[in-house]
């Protein structure tokens, strides 16, 4: 069974001077000009512009936004910086968008326990730079952290490169102050280590997209920053040979702190896009793994990082790069972070978030190419290896966009699939938003998604919570 959007879509004057009484003036905006922004994030070229954007300060003026919305069926989107790559953040039924770009300051840090306290509008990056200055780490990075807001990144259990040693948001997040649909201001836990008091709900609201409640302060473990990192590049003559040595590097016994895939293709690309000439680009060569270890004896990293160059021959491999310095690894992550943005510059608007047991990652390799061949498309493969987690950008002729097209759905449902065939699933960090959802019942049954649907319905009855996202 479906829920249905049961609210307006249109906002009677009235109910802006109400939002201008919160929040002030100022900070409601509903010219076209000003809430056209606010319709699209990075997902394709999607476009759904609000009807009015509302910039609150405070959760309980979220709170009284809220009870507004939840007395006339309003609908509701939330959005952080709009980096998200599911149409998380796109208000499709138009309605309020509740921007959290204000609600932007680190509340405390905690160095006796090692937390932090903070507003879901910070940036990612500035968090950890400022938890870093005092000696400390707050590893998810997902690669928009420069500009995207810590409160996305708990909305989408974000990833990032550095997930692969040190986990992703869910392992992060100790407690989450929520405003509810209704207007009911909660706390999700406590600000401790290990809970097991009750359902736990902070972890329910980690990856809900912002369909539960909105959050307002997070509460982070943080952990020692460790002292020293090692990277180095490894190109391969098949792209395959590189999806086989990621784990063929733990079976050995390693951890790395990362470990990425680039696709030859995309290394091309984003070379050209940023003006790079960090990577050499061989013929031959068709996918290049970024290996970092990182840990506080310098000694033990450099026999590790020896000990993986040596097991990398049996897979085929070209001349290993070791960066030498701070500037050179920077030239080498500028590439891996900026890739998705360049490729999506170059054609391949759709962009997919697989993700299989690492072991499977050839197989997956050699089966897109396949169903390319078949259904006339060019893919290019990048993302977190280690993980198993590769982003497959996706060109097609006369088509620049996945959501409700016919010309793409039958290839992503062949994609999905063959992920799931192979032991995987859909989504590993991006989300499900809106350009996924038609595909949940690939990986899940009639009774699994009805059940998350109950949840749904518990929180938001009306169902005016960003509406249409994860289901239909
Ligand atoms: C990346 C983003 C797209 O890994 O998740 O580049
Ligand atoms: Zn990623």
């Amino acid at each position: 069974m479906s829920i249905p959007f049961t609210g307006n879509t249109s906002i009677a004057h009235h109910f802006l001077e109400k939002f201008e009484n919160i929040v002030g003036k100022e900070f409601v905006l509903s010219t076209a000009e000003r809430v056209a922004d606010y319709g699209s994030d990075q997902t394709e070229n999607l476009h759904f512009p609000p009807d009015v954007v509302i910039r609150p300060r405070t959760a309980p003026e979220i709170s009284e936004i809220m009870k507004i919305c939840f007395a006339h069926k309003i609908p509701v989107t939330p959005r952080g910086a709009g980096t998200g790559l599911s149409g998380g953040a796109l208000p499709q039924f138009g309605g309020v968008v509740i921007s959290f770009e204000r609600m932007n300051t680190i509340l405390e840090i905690d160095e006796e326990n090692l937390q932090v306290t903070t507003e879901p509008g910070v940036i990612t990056e500035v968090l950890q730079d400022t938890v870093k200055a005092k000696g400390l780490f707050y590893p998810p990075d997902p690669n928009s952290r420069g500009t995207c807001f810590i409160g996305g990144n708990i909305a989408e259990n974000s990833g990032g490169p550095k997930a692969l040693k040190y986990g992703v948001v869910k392992d992060y997040v100790l407690n989450l102050e929520v405003v509810l649909p209704n207007g009911d201001i909660i706390w999700t836990g406590a600000n401790v280590l290990k809970n097991a008091t009750g359902y736990n709900l902070t972890q329910l609201f980690v990856g809900s997209e912002g369909t539960l409640g909105l959050v307002t302060k997070i509460v982070l473990k943080l952990i020692p920053l460790p002292k020293y990192d090692l990277l180095m590049l490894a190109p391969f003559h098949k792209l395959e040979n590189a999806g086989a040595a990621v784990s063929a590097i733990f079976k050995a016994g390693f951890t790395p702190s990362a470990l990425e895939l680039m696709e030859i293709d995309s290394l091309k690309i984003v070379s050209r896009f940023v003006d790079s000439h960090a990577v050499e680009v061989n013929d031959g060569t068709e996918a290049h793994l970024i290996i970092e270890l990182d840990g506080n004896h310098l000694e033990t990293l450099m026999e590790e990082m020896t000990s993986i160059a040596e097991l990398l021959t049996a897979f085929d491999c070209g001349e290993l790069l070791f960066a030498d310095d701070a500037q050179q690894k920077e030239a080498l992550w500028k590439l891996r972070r900026r890739v998705a943005e360049a490729v999506k510059l170059d054609g391949y608007s759709i962009e997919e978030d697989t993700v299989v047991p690492r072991a499977q990652l050839p197989a997956l390799i050699r089966g897109v190419r396949e169903l390319g061949e078949k259904f006339s498309f060019k893919a290019v493969f990048y993302g977190h290896a280690g993980d198993g987690n590769l982003h497959i950008r996706i060109k097609k002729a006369g088509c620049q966009y996945s959501l409700n097209n016919p010309e793409v759905i039958p290839a992503l449902t062949a994609l999905f699939e063959l992920v799931k065939s192979l032991g995987g699933t859909i989504s590993a960090e991006h989300g499900i938003g809106l350009i996924q959802k038609e595909y949940m019942p690939l990986v899940f049954t009639e009774t699994e998604l009805e059940l998350m649907r109950g949840i749904k319905r518990l929180f938001d009855p009306y169902n005016i919570l960003n509406a249409g996202k994860i289901f239909d």
